[in-house]
C-alpha cells in the first residue's frame, strides 16, 4: 500500500467577505480610469474581495474540515465603509493598491474564523493585526522576471460618493488561489450567505 508519506495533494487557500456585487461592479467601473496606468495589474471584477485569512498550502484533505469552520463563523453581514485607495508599502515604490475598509462587524466575524482555524490546526495567525481592505491593483514588475515593481506615474484617484456609501458584506467564502502568468485565479470552494445582507 502507498503511504501517506507521499505527498498529498495541496492546495493555496484563503477565506474571504465577498462584496455585493453592484459595488464590485461599481469598482470595476472606476477603475478603468483610476487604475488605467501602464504600470498597474487591476485586480479582476469578479474577485475583488476582503480577505479574512491566508491559509497559504493546505493538503486537499483539509478542505472539508476548513469549509467547516467558516460555516461554522457565520454571524450577521457587517457593515463596510470603503476609504479612498492607499499605496503599499505607503513610501517607495507602491506595490499595490488598496482600499482600507472600515468595518467593525469584518472585525468580529474575522477573530471568530481565525479562532476557529487556529483550533483546528489550519492557520498560525499573522503577527501584524488584521486590517480589512480591498485589494484593486497590484504594480507589474519592472523588467520581465524583476522582482521590483514598475514605477506607477498616475496613482489612482479617489472613489466616487457612491462608493463611499457604507454597504453590507454577502457572504463568507473560501477560495482556491490558483496562481497564473496572467494573475491568480481564485475558484470558491464553499459558500455562506450571511444573515441580513439581502436587506441593503
Ligand atoms: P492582498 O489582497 O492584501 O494582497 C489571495 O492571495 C488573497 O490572500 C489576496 O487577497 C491577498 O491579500 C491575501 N493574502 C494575505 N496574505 C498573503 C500572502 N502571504 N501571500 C499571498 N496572499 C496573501
Amino acid at each position: 500500500m502507498v503511504k501517506e508519506r507521499l505527498k498529498s495533494p495541496r492546495a493555496r487557500l484563503f477565506v474571504a467577505l465577498d462584496l455585493p456585487d453592484g459595488v464590485r461592479e461599481g469598482i470595476g467601473a472606476w477603475g478603468r480610469e483610476a487604475l488605467a496606468d501602464p504600470a498597474l495589474r487591476p485586480v479582476r471584477v469578479e474577485s475583488l474581495h476582503v480577505t479574512l485569512a491566508f491559509l497559504g498550502y493546505r493538503a486537499e484533505k483539509e478542505v472539508e474540515p476548513i469549509a467547516e469552520a467558516v460555516r461554522e463563523s457565520v454571524g450577521a453581514a457587517p457593515w463596510v465603509e470603503l476609504k479612498d485607495p492607499v499605496p503599499l508599502p505607503p513610501r517607495g515604490r507602491a506595490r499595490m493598491f488598496a482600499l482600507p475598509a472600515l468595518s467593525p462587524g469584518t472585525e468580529v466575524l474575522q477573530e471568530g474564523l481565525e479562532q476557529r482555524l487556529v483550533e483546528g490546526g489550519f492557520y498560525e495567525p499573522e503577527k501584524r493585526p488584521f486590517w480589512p481592505h480591498v485589494t484593486v491593483a497590484r504594480a507589474r514588475p519592472e523588467a520581465r522576471g524583476s522582482k521590483r515593481p514598475a514605477v506607477v506615474s498616475d496613482p489612482p484617484a479617489k472613489l466616487p460618493e457612491a462608493l463611499s456609501e457604507p454597504f453590507l458584506g454577502v457572504r463568507l467564502a473560501l477560495y482556491r488561489s490558483e496562481l497564473k502568468s496572467t494573475g491568480a485565479r481564485y475558484v470558491p470552494l464553499a459558500q455562506v450567505e450571511l444573515p441580513g445582507a439581502g436587506r441593503q
